[in-house]
């Protein structure tokens, strides 16, 4: 890899010096929290591989292990626990832009969760203390906060009632008590757990480098997290979920899928779901939401759009396995949190509660050991222009 340095002319022609687009394959910069292997399809976070802890742990423990770098102990678990919960509220006027844009037709929920996100940090006292200390806290209501305002979000866009949270439920249960309207049972607690946690952290992905690079300018964390909520609503992205549902819908029926995925490789389309930047293989999270989903759809009786997705698999990796084309999370994510009763346009929003703690991990990660993220481009612009009187203009 050619490494950039200012003795190496970045003035060029078009197309004349050679770098990686999208960073492909570009190191930014070191880190404890995870590693996707994606040849091998594999995920840990800390070195715990991503099936164990989607068996054994929490959300509040991965939460834990990805700020502090080790999984907590019985007094630390418990110590989050309750920050966690004693944080979930969120100040009047942010329910208040909450209801007034939520329920606008056409405002994407994460337009609204990035703007309100956004207003937190007018409500925290302490949002512009820069500190380890002031960090930690921030990182705690960003996380206990967002799913609160993904809820709300969710209420209002059903013109429902705002649920408050509930002070005796997990970060999990508590989040799908205030979108869903009742306490999630043993099976759909256990899934809404395993879903943040599954969608916890992935190394530098977009969202996540989107943080780091904003905190690296040493703004607030608030800050950061905006940035990374705008950079996961992208359809590429965290977006692709909703895009997943929405092409089920589209296609209607298993008989229909063949058809449909030939038309739609035909046209050049991207199918929503497939393909990744690092897996080459099965995204290993797919592989855990497809045995969920098995009986996610079960429950709900929703086994069609589960076959749709087996066919749609099946075609695709028979086709395009070769170009390293397979699921990915987002695959079956959008059928199981269907299943589960959400909304197509709350599944980002789901994705983004998850994430949050991969974000204000990393953002943490970077602000102890911090260098300015400040690339170059290559100028292919001309090298000088005469400024012309504006008569002369033609
Ligand atoms: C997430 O980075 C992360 O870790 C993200 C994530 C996380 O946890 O944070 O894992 C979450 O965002 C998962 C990805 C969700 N996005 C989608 O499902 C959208 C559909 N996928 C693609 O658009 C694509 O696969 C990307 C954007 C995810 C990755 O694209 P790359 O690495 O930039 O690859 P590329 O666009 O250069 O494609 C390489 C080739 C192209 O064909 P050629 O032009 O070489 O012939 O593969 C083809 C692409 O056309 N291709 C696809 C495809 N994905 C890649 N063709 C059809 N459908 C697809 N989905």
């Amino acid at each position: 890899m050619t490494t950039y340095s200012e003795e190496i002319k970045l003035v060029a022609r078009p197309g004349e010096i050679a770098f990686p687009k999208g960073l492909e394959g570009v190191v930014v910069a070191e880190s404890t929290k995870s590693f996707a292997d994606g040849l091998g399809g594999k995920l840990v976070y800390h070195g715990h591989p991503i099936e164990e802890l989607a068996e054994k742990s929490t959300f509040e423990e991965v939460f834990y292990l990805l700020m502090h770098d080790r999984l907590p102990k019985g007094s630390e678990l418990e110590e989050t626990t309750q920050l966690l919960r004693r944080d979930r509220e969120v100040p009047p006027q942010v329910y208040a832009l909450v209801e007034e844009l939520a329920g606008v037709r056409g405002v994407h929920p994460m337009t609204v969760l990035r703007t309100a996100v956004s207003m937190l940090a007018a409500f925290d006292e302490n949002a512009e203390e820069d500190s380890p200390a002031a960090d930690q806290r921030h990182a705690i209501q960003i996380v206990s906060k967002i799913a609160t305002l993904s809820a709300a979000i969710g209420r209002v866009r059903q013109h429902k009632p705002v649920l408050r949270p509930h002070p005796d439920l997990s970060h999990a249960a508590n989040y799908y008590y205030m979108l869903v309207g009742e306490p999630p049972d043993s099976f759909t607690g256990r899934l809404m757990d395993v879903l943040f946690i599954l969608h916890a952290d992935h190394e530098s992905n977009a969202s996540t480098f989107a943080t780091v690079v904003v905190k690296s300018t040493l703004t607030d964390t608030y800050s950061a997290v905006v940035a990374g909520i705008g950079a996961l609503k992208g359809s590429l992205h965290g977006g692709a979920n909703e895009r997943v549902m929405a092409m089920l819908q589209e296609i209607g029926s298993s008989e229909n899928v063949e058809a449909w995925l030939d038309q739609a490789m035909a046209q050049k389309k991207r199918i929503m779901g497939f393909g990744h930047r690092v897996y080459k293989t099965t995204d290993p999270r797919a592989t855990i939401l497809h045995s969920y989903a098995r009986e996610a759809t079960r429950r709900a009786g929703t086994e069609r759009w589960l076959h749709m997705a087996e066919k749609m698999e099946k075609i695709m990796v028979e086709k395009f396995g070769q170009k390293g084309i397979y699921p990915n999370i987002d695959f079956f994510s959008g059928v199981v949190m269907a299943s589960m009763g959400m909304e197509t346009a709350m599944f980002t929003p789901t994705f983004a509660v998850g994430r949050s703690a991969g974000w204000v991990a990393h953002a943490w990660e970077q602000r102890q050991d911090n260098r300015l993220f400040r690339p170059r481009f290559v100028y292919i612009g001309p090298e000088t222009e005469p400024y012309l009187p504006l008569p002369e203009r033609h």
